[in-house]
């Protein structure tokens, strides 16, 4: 089964509109008509709209950094589906780690946010990843399983195609310590006999289960290699153009192999 590989930019809290539009730009002018694999860029929700006018005309994709999983009403501050579905995104990051820390995100609700995105037509990438003090304690494999299921769940296996899965250690995020290939390959591996367990295993080879932390032009064609590695979410190098654009040549490089 061959998957196409995604590489989509994880911006954060960074770029404002007008700094969006120029690095969009830098993007497309390289990597504009790329098709050999996806290319996805997603910027805050402020920069949506000047995201996707820079994107206009080109093959990549928009996506956004999170949602709310109401269709309206009186949640101050919130963001719902059709809203940055408005400006054209395909994709929506869930359950990323910062959120689960920071925001105290739980599995259930991050499943509420992962069955209205899909309900609305979203792709949601949702995050699982294990902290050091977990992987040291040799609970990794049933962290990343709780969140992989507890995401997942009442999700069915015609929809989980849509589902895009993101592997990120949270050790390796902003840190400049990559899982090494061998590592990430294992968990990776791990994600897809879980997915099999729950969809079976056709349905567990359509998910894409991209490697998020640390990844950069140095280290990807190592990680791109590994058979259940689909592609990266990008923190720090999706920033710059052209680190961006040598991670979605990495990926032309290994979707070739
Ligand atoms: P870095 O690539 O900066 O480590 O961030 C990874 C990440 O969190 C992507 O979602």
């Amino acid at each position: 089964m061959s998957r196409r590989y995604l590489i989509a930019g994880n911006w954060k809290m960074n770029k404002t509109a007008a700094e969006a539009a120029v690095l969009v730009k830098g993007i497309v002018d390289q990597a504009g008509s790329e098709s050999a694999v996806d290319v996805a860029v997603c910027p805050p929700f402020t920069a949506l709209d000047a995201a996707s006018r820079a994107l206009k005309g080109s093959k990549v994709a928009l996506g956004a950094e999170n949602m709310y999983p109401k269709a309206s009403g009186a949640y101050t501050g919130e963001i719902s589906a059709d809203m940055i579905k408005e400006f054209g995104c395909e994709y929506v990051i869930l359950g990323h780690s910062e959120r689960r820390e920071y925001f105290k995100e739980s599995d259930a609700f991050i499943n509420e946010k992962v069955k209205a995105a899909l309900a609305s037509g979203l792709k949601p990438i949702l995050c699982v990843g294990e902290t050091l003090q977990q992987r040291e304690a040799g609970t990794t494999i049933d962290v990343v399983s709780t969140q992989t299921k507890g995401g997942l769940d009442g999700v069915s296996a015609a929809e989980v195609e849509k589902v895009v899965i993101a592997y990120e250690p949270v050790w390796a995020i902003g840190t400049g310590k990559t899982a090494t290939p061998e590592m990430a390959q294992e968990v990776h591996a791990q994600i897809r006999a879980i997915l099999s367990s729950i969809f079976g295993e056709d349905g567990a080879q359509k998910v894409r289960i991209l490697y998020g932390g640390s990844m950069k032009p140095e280290n990807a064609d190592a990680l791109l290699a590994e058979k259940d590695i689909d592609g990266g979410l990008i923190g720090g190098a999706a920033l710059k153009a052209d680190s961006f654009v040598s991670l979605v040549n990495s990926a032309v490089k290994a979707a070739a192999k």
